[in-house]
């Protein structure tokens, strides 16, 4: 096969203050099941939004109780909530947490399969009830993707659900849902867009797709996550960060990530680090040890970010290298291992479980033994 594909959502609204678009895509539908968290529904973020369900006359069941990084069973109990519900609309208010969840009840209100058969077959679902998008962190980019990840316990591993059908229909980016974003959270979920966007433009499944949002995705992050972190009423950044999270989902749609995610996997399965954070901790080890299979592409990077004529193609990867290491640092992610009570003789397990992330690996443009894996995971755990 020689063809490329780029599914993303069919409309997306962008720019401050348009949250208000929900009405106006709400028009005509009987009842919304809306979807949150207590995180966001402390900060206020939800007026807005109900404001308009409202005025478009749409009866709105809330469900405002939505776990963080979901295990399959708390899926699965939020997913009969919701088919009881009965709704024709879905709107999620959230970050990569809540939008997993509610693309699922997209293609689950149905007798016919679970939530668990999905994890065999993702492929079995068909969606019946649409599904709007309105990302509250920068981000997961799981408004733009096919995927939704859940927590398989007895696994101690993050799987994920992958599934055309799943990909949203309406996307709103707003960055004054973002106005109380913890820097945090901030500085975590702006590393995963990193992540995204750095192992697309570097997949061995890469597009002439992939590769225009994930280098448009890279530059606006160069451009904003510094500012969006340390200046928290810079909304100006966060809209930028919101567009560059969305390009991040579109070109993972398109081409997949890599090694990062794969090895990053176990770090939330298994010790429940939180998603961006395990990235992070992955991030510059991967590319470095990827560097010598993917040394033209990074020279691009920079030429995309920074034109420095004066740079031969390896110093470029390099320099880019170095703004990876320089970034997560800028932006004060916790990157020892140690700290999240992960110990030395953890050692083989994370090797045993990351090697099973084949979904990822197989995407890397540099193949992953296990010794590598074992090399890549102790540099961390013992340095
Ligand atoms: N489907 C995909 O394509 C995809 C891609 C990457 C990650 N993920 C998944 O997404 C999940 C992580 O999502 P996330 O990183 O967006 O974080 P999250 O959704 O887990 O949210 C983290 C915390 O931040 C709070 N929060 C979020 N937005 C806020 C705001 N604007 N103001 C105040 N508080 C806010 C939430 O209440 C929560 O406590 C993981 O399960 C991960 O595996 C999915
Ligand atoms: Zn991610």
């Amino acid at each position: 096969m020689n063809y490329h594909a780029l599914k993303m959502p069919a409309q997306v609204y962008g720019g401050q203050g348009a949250a208000a678009a929900v009405g106006e895509i709400a028009q005509g539908h009987k009842k919304a099941v809306l979807f949150t968290d207590r995180g966001i529904s402390a900060n206020g973020l939800l007026q807005k939004p109900l404001k308009q369900l409202k005025r478009a006359g749409v009866e709105v069941a809330l469900f405002d109780d939505l776990p963080t990084e979901p295990s399959v069973y708390q899926a699965d109990e939020v997913i009969r909530r919701f088919r009881a519900e009965r709704p024709d609309l879905i709107v999620a208010v959230g970050g990569g947490s809540v939008m997993d969840v509610a693309k699922l009840c997209s293609v689950l209100d149905t007798d016919e399969y679970t939530v668990f058969d999905l994890l065999e077959s993702p492929g079995a679902a068909r969606k019946t009830v649409p599904a709007v998008m309105l990302p509250t962190t920068a981000g997961t980019g799981s408004e733009a993707t096919p995927n939704s990840i859940v927590l398989v316990p007895e696994k101690e591993l993050k799987i994920g659900i992958v599934n055309p059908q799943m990909i949203a229909d309406y996307v709103i980016l707003d960055a004054e849902l973002l106005s109380k974003l913890p820097p945090k959270v901030c500085a975590a979920t702006g590393v995963d867009a990193l992540a995204h966007a750095i192992e697309c433009y570097t997949s061995n499944k890469a597009t002439p797709f992939s590769d225009l949002y994930a280098l448009g995705a890279l530059k606006l992050i160069y451009e904003n996550l510094e500012n969006a972190y340390s200046q928290p009423e810079n909304l100006a950044a966060k809209q930028n960060m919101l567009l560059a999270a969305f390009y991040g989902g579109v070109s993972i749609a398109a081409a997949g990530t890599t090694a990062v995610h794969a090895l990053a996997y176990p770090l939330g399965g298994k010790y429940h680090i939180a998603h961006g954070v395990s990235n992070a901790m992955m991030l510059t080890s991967v590319m470095r040890f990827n560097k010598p299979y993917c040394t033209d592409r990074l020279a691009k990077v920079c030429d995309a970010l920074v034109p420095q004529p004066g740079l031969d193609k390896n110093a470029k990867a390099d320099w880019v290298l170095d703004w990876l290491d320089r970034i997560v640092q800028q932006v004060h992610i916790p990157t020892d291992l140690k700290e999240f009570g992960v110990r030395p003789e953890d050692l083989e397990t994370l090797v045993t479980l990351g090697m099973d992330c084949k979904r990822l690996l197989n995407n890397n443009c540099r193949v992953v033994t296990e010794a590598d894996a074992r090399k890549l995971y102790a540099d961390l755990l013992l340095n």
